[in-house]
C-alpha cells in the first residue's frame, strides 16, 4: 500500500484484537455492522479477524471483504500465524475485497522463542522469509509483525525485519504485545529500526500496542515522531487484558495537536491538513455501536468518548465555558459528533421517515430487520414522547444483536414485586423450532427472578458476573440500556438490550447473552497468539482451512 509520508494510516483491529477481549465476541451481523461503521469512520485498514480460528471467523472475514471491501473502501486484512495453512485460509477469506492484505506474525523475543515457539533465532528467521514469501505469492499487500517486539533484542529484530522486507512484506509492524515499553524507549526502538534496517524504506513502519501500563497511546505518538506511519488501534481501546491503543485518542491527539506533530511528518507546523483520514464526527457513533455490541461499557471518564469527557460540573468551569468555551475546552464536542442528538422522530412518523433517518445515521437495514426495527420504534413511540437519534441507535444495535440463528426468542415477561411481596417472574421463550416454553421463579428482586426463570428454561450452568444499567437519554421516559455478562466454563458472554421497561431490557439482554453462550459453547475459536504453530498434516480435519 503506497503511503504518503505526511499522513498516518489508521489500522483498526477492533474486530480482531478487540474481539479477543474476554466476553467481547460478536456474531456475524454485529461484525458486519461494525465493519460498515468503520468504513464510514474512514479507517484505512480493517483487520476483520483471524480466518483460521474457526469456520465462523473465516466466514465473517469473507463477508466483510465482500460487503465493505469496495475499491474506494478500506483495505480488508486478516491475521495469520506464520504457517502456510493460516496464510492460505487468510488469503481465501480476504479474496472478495478489492484491496486485501495478509497480516502474518511470529514472535521475536527470546522469552517467546524459548517458551512458546521452542525455536531458535535462525529457525524464526527462516520461517519469516518463507512465510512472507508465500503470503506475497497470494496477495500484493503483506504485513509482517515481530510479536513481542517491545521485549525483543533489537539487533535480532533488524535481521528479521530485513528478511521479511526482502521476501516481500510491504508493512512492518512493531507490537508492544505485553504493554511493557515506555514512550521514550518505544520511540527509540522505531528510530533504531529506521536507522539500522537497510531496506526499511521499502515498507511502512507500523506500531501495535497494549495498554498494560496505560502507555499505549503515548508510545504510539512517540513512534509517529520517529517514523511510524501506521497505527494499529481499536475503538474504545478494547482488546486483550488492559486493551489496545485507543483509536479515538490517537486520532484526536493528532488532530488537536497537529501543529506539534506536523514537523515530524515533514509539514509546516501551521498546516491545517488532517494527519489521518478519519472522519472525526463519526467517532461517538462508532464508540457507542462497539460498546453496545461487545458489551464493553465505556468508563465515564474515558478520554474523547466517556460520558463525562465534555461535561463541566464545577461552577468555575461552567462560568468560564459560558464566557468563552476555549477557557476549559480543547475539543468542540461537535468535532467528535457528540452534540448531534436531535429529536428525530415522533409517534406519527411513518416507515419511510424512519428508514430515511436511519440512513442519515448510516444504517442500511435489510427488509426484515427494518420491519422489526420499525415495529420496535412504534412501540417505543407509544411510550416515549420524543425519539432521539440515541434511541434509534439503541433500537438498531439491539436489532443487529438478535441474529437469525438465535436459539431462544423472548416472547413475554411479567413480574410482580413491591413492598412486602416476594419478587416473582414469569417468562416465555420461543425455541428455534417454534415451541413455547414458560417458567416462573422467585428471586431477591424482579431482575433476579427473571434471570432465575430464564436459567430454569435454558438449563445451562452460568454465573452472572456483570449487570449494568444506564439511561439512553435524559428524562423520566428514557430507555434503560442493560448490559449483562455471563460466565460459562471460564468464558465470558455478553448481552445487551434497551427498553423503557428496565425489567424487559434485562430479560432481553439475558436472552441475548444466553444465545451467545449456547452458540459459542459448541466450539471455541483458536486464539492466534496462544495456539502453537501448526505443522501441516498434523491438523485435525475440522481445523483445516476451508479451501
Ligand atoms: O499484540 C500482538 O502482538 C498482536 C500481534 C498478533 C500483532 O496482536
Ligand atoms: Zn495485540
Amino acid at each position: 500500500m503506497a503511503c504518503d509520508p505526511g499522513r498516518v494510516l489508521i489500522f483498526d483491529t477492533t474486530l480482531r484484537d478487540g474481539e479477543q477481549s474476554p466476553g467481547a465476541s460478536l456474531n456475524l451481523e454485529e461484525k458486519l455492522a461494525i465493519a460498515q461503521q468503520l468504513a464510514r469512520l474512514g479507517v484505512d485498514i480493517i483487520e476483520a479477524g483471524f480466518p483460521f480460528a474457526s469456520a465462523g471467523d473465516f466466514n465473517a472475514v469473507q463477508r466483510i471483504a465482500a460487503s465493505v471491501g469496495s475499491p474506494e473502501g478500506p483495505v480488508i486484512c486478516g491475521l495469520a500465524r506464520a504457517a502456510a495453512v493460516d496464510i492460505k485460509a487468510c488469503a481465501d477469506a480476504v479474496a472478495p475485497a478489492a484491496r486485501r492484505r495478509i497480516h502474518t506474525f511470529i514472535a521475536t523475543s527470546d522469552i517467546h522463542l524459548e517458551h512458546k515457539l521452542r525455536k531458535s533465532r535462525s529457525e524464526v528467521l527462516a520461517i519469516t522469509a518463507e512465510m512472507v514469501e508465500y503470503a506475497r505469492s497470494l496477495v500484493d499487500d503483506v504485513e509482517f509483525s515481530c510479536e513481542d517486539a517491545g521485549r525483543s533484542d533489537p539487533e535480532f529484530m533488524y535481521q528479521v525485519i530485513a528478511a521479511a522486507i526482502e521476501a516481500g512484506a510491504t508493512t512492518i509492524n512493531i507490537p508492544d504485545t505485553v504493554g511493557y515499553a515506555t514512550p521514550a524507549e518505544f520511540g527509540d526502538l522505531i528510530a533504531g529500526i529506521d536507522a539500522h534496517v537497510p531496506n526499511i524504506n521499502q515498507a511502512v513502519i507500523s506500531v501495535h500496542g497494549h495498554n498494560d501500563l496505560g502507555l499505549a497511546v503515548a508510545n504510539f505518538l512517540e513512534a509517529v515522531k520517529n517514523g511510524a506511519r501506521q497505527l494499529e488501534c481499536t475503538i474504545n481501546g478494547i482488546g486483550e487484558r488492559a486493551g489496545n491503543a485507543s483509536l479515538e485518542e490517537l486520532v484526536m491527539a493528532l488532530h488537536v495537536r497537529r501543529s506539534y506533530f506536523n514537523p515530524f511528518l515533514g509539514r509546516p507546523a501551521e498546516s491545517v491538513e488532517p494527519l489521518t483520514g478519519v472522519r472525526t464526527e463519526e467517532i461517538t457513533k462508532t464508540s457507542r455501536l462497539v460498546s453496545n455490541l461487545t458489551g464493553m461499557v465505556v468508563q465515564p471518564n474515558k478520554a474523547i468518548v466517556g460520558a463525562n469527557a465534555f461535561a463541566h460540573e464545577s461552577g468555575i468551569h461552567q462560568d468560564g465555558v459560558l464566557k468563552n468555551r476555549l477557557t476549559y475546552e480543547i475539543i468542540d464536542a461537535r468535532t467528535v459528533g457528540l452534540s448531534d442528538n436531535r429529536i428525530s422522530l415522533g409517534k406519527l412518523s411513518g416507515r419511510s421517515a424512519f428508514r430515511a433517518r436511519l440512513e442519515e445515521l448510516g444504517y442500511n437495514l435489510e427488509r426484515q430487520d427494518l420491519d422489526d426495527a420499525f415495529s420496535r420504534f412504534k412501540e417505543l413511540a407509544d411510550r416515549k414522547r420524543e425519539i432521539t437519534d440515541r434511541d434509534l441507535e439503541a433500537i438498531v444495535s439491539e436489532q443487529v444483536q438478535q441474529n437469525d440463528e438465535a436459539i431462544y426468542t423472548l416472547k413475554r415477561v411479567q413480574v410482580s414485586c413491591g413492598t412486602g411481596l416476594q419478587p416473582t417472574a414469569t417468562v416465555s421463550l420461543i425455541t428455534a423450532d417454534g415451541a413455547e416454553l414458560t417458567e416462573a421463579a422467585i428471586g431477591t428482586g424482579p431482575v433476579d427472578a427473571v434471570c432465575q426463570a430464564l436459567n430454569h428454561l435454558a438449563q445451562v450452568p452460568n454465573e452472572l458476573v456483570e449487570f449494568s444499567i444506564k439511561s439512553v437519554t435524559e428524562g423520566i421516559d428514557a430507555m434503560g440500556d442493560v448490559t449483562i455478562r455471563l460466565r460459562h466454563q471460564g468464558v465470558l458472554y455478553s448481552g445487551h438490550a434497551a427498553d423503557t421497561d428496565i425489567v424487559v431490557a434485562a430479560a432481553q439482554a439475558f436472552v441475548n447473552a444466553l444465545n451467545r453462550l449456547l452458540a459459542g459453547s459448541h466450539s471455541q475459536p483458536l486464539h492466534p497468539q496462544k495456539t502453537p504453530l501448526p505443522q501441516l498434516g498434523e491438523l485435525p480435519l475440522h481445523q483445516r482451512p476451508r479451501v
